[in-house]
């Protein structure tokens, strides 16, 4: 009833009261945008649509640009999630996340007691699910696509042979993971040496594999001479990964999930991400306060949402998980009404506490880097894509002869109930491991449109952080009137359930707010360095021209015209 009457209000009173006319501080273009990871990237989807490519070419050139260029998470051997859409207003989703190979068990990652096996989800050739990322983009041109797959494919193999240089954040995550690298992959492999800031590092060998897979297509990766030679350093590594895996692997079209906020109609990506149903979740318990008049980052809306994320997560972490092998209760888990008792509970005067928030009650059910990049064409087409290794360079296995990393993408799965992976994020059943199924991500892509227009395209890397950082990013502009830029460098914080506490960027926020949250009963997490995205979206501004946000918090950039 709340909700109806709410619903109401907002009808008499319009979407937001105030919108403001706000103006942009980030990368602003007349036609066209691609915000990525790095320059190089971002550059070269630019140059495929300027040849008259689309937002799809523009994909499937920065995906690539990506695995060369950012090699700690672009990759071909991971997989993605990416939500478009098309400039008559058609929206649709592809999955292309990897999957547990067919000899994958349930307790593969546990001893004979039952217990965790400390690294053999996240360090070993175990840990690598197969990957999807080559199925993904050819299956997207396929359908979409409107240059020759050689012509896009020309100017990343120019770049894997001309070299990248390294930048200083680039620099120091190379010298922070070099041990490892010299632990799984000996001395002499590409990353084992020692590289500074301003160094050109040449891709070869993925050059090679580059071209190989532009003369024979996607079976080059799942069926040819690359899907040979990757079982047979696999099995080398002791992995379990075959030749059948990479055969039957095939990317996957979803329905994407789509809900409304407001004036706002929001498209993210459905399961086996998390990202869709949880940020549905988290904006639907917070849109009957007023968050806008409350303030940015003020201690109100910092209770409002992290309430709204402690509920969703608890929810996520026990109801979530590949939708071709576990039914999942969507339909009840995203009904206003389920959601408004959800958050019945919640009072501004003290903090919830997670170990009384369960799961919600649904009747009939039983039961660290990654990398976004927002694309808008001159038509108007939209892509939110977000690839991943899981880990920074996955599981550090990096296959010399092909020239690329291996994810470690199975620590993703609950190896066992309620024991955290990489993110702290426990699962369930719902996420157990099995032959050919797809470990839960939080990823979430999303494109928002606004009085039925193209409003923005966002999303970024993060772990567990991504669907938070996603949130705040769309109320920075849309409650709070910051600019596309700011909106993306404004400081983040992030709840998941359990651990039971707040994370704060370090030295963002001031030491009043964070007394005033402790005096209510929240825990307060400063410390933990964990990163907390690296938001690239795209926004139409009122005059259709285009505002880039490139997050601060790396090499990300806007490039456009
Ligand atoms: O799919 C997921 O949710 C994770 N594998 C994503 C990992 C990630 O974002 C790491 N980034 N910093």
């Amino acid at each position: 009833m709340k909700k109806i009457l709410f619903l109401l209000a907002f009808a008499v009173l319009g979407c937001k009261s105030n919108e403001k006319t706000v103006e942009p501080t980030g990368l602003v273009t007349s036609k066209a945008m691609v915000v990525s990871a790095r320059e190089e990237a971002s550059q070269i989807g630019v140059e495929i649509m300027k040849k008259g490519g689309n937002a799809f070419d523009a994909m499937v050139a920065t995906e690539l640009a990506l695995a060369v260029s950012h090699p700690q998470a672009g990759n071909i051997g991971g997989g993605g999630f990416m939500v478009f859409r098309k400039a008559n207003g058609e929206t649709g989703a592809i999955d292309y996340r990897e999957k547990a190979p067919l000899a994958a068990s349930k307790d593969m990652f546990l001893d004979e007691k039952g217990n965790v096996i400390e690294g053999k989800s996240t360090a070993t050739a175990l840990a690598s699910g197969i990957p999807g990322t080559i199925a993904g983009i050819f299956e997207v041109h396929k359908k979409y696509g409107s240059l020759p797959l050689s012509e896009i494919l020309k100017p990343v193999i120019a770049l894997a042979e001309r070299g990248v240089v390294v930048t200083k954040f680039q620099a120091e995550s190379l010298a922070y993971y070099r041990a490892s690298f010299i632990k799984s992959n000996g001395k002499n492999s590409l990353f084992s040496k020692a590289y500074k800031e301003n160094d050109t590092i040449k891709y070869t060998a993925l050059a090679a594999t580059l071209k190989r897979i532009a003369k024979n297509g996607r079976d080059e990766f799942y069926k040819g001479e690359t899907a040979q030679k990757l079982v047979a350093f696999l099995a080398k590594k002791g992995g379990n990964a075959t030749l059948e895996d990479l055969n039957s692997y095939s990317a996957k079209w979803r329905t994407p999930i789509t809900f409304q906020y407001k004036n706002l109609k929001i498209t993210s990506m459905s399961p086996p991400s998390s990202g869709g149903i949880c940020l549905n979740q988290i904006m639907e318990m917070i849109e009957p306060f007023n968050l806008s008049q409350m303030g940015h980052n003020s201690v109100k809306t910092i209770q409002v949402i992290t309430e709204a994320e402690r509920r969703a997560y608890a929810d996520r972490n026990y109801f979530l998980g590949d939708p071709d092998f576990v039914k999942l209760p969507i339909k009840e888990l995203l009904s206003p009404s389920y959601l408004e008792k959800r958050m019945s509970d919640f009072s501004f005067d003290k903090a919830s506490k997670s170990s009384d928030i369960a799961p919600g009650e649904i009747k009939g059910y039983e039961s660290k880097q990654t990398t976004h990049y927002s694309i808008v064409d001159a038509a108007g087409n939209a892509v939110s894509a977000t690839t991943t290794l899981n880990d920074n360079y996955g599981s550090k296995i990096y296959c010399d002869e092909l020239g690329f990393f291996l994810n470690n993408q199975m620590d993703d799965f609950s190896a066992k109930p309620g024991v955290p992976n990489l993110y702290g994020l426990t699962g369930s059943e719902a996420n157990s491991i099995a032959p050919g199924k797809r470990m839960l991500s939080s990823m979430t892509p999303t494109i928002v449109e606004k009085d039925n227009k193209l409003f923005m395209v966002v999303g970024t890397p993060g772990g567990s952080t991504i669907i938070t950082s996603v949130l705040q990013t769309i109320l920075n502009v849309y409650e709070f009137d910051m600019s596309m830029q700011e909106a993306v460098n404004a400081p983040r914080f992030h709840h998941q359930w359990l651990p039971d506490e707040i994370t704060f960027e370090p030295n963002s926020f001031d030491k009043e707010l964070l007394t005033n949250l402790k005096k209510k009963g929240y825990i307060i997490n400063e410390k933990n360095k964990e990163i907390i995205g690296e938001v690239d979206a795209v926004l139409v501004l009122p005059n259709g021209k285009l505002e880039g946000g490139a997050d601060k918090r790396g090499d990300n950039k806007a490039v456009g015209f």
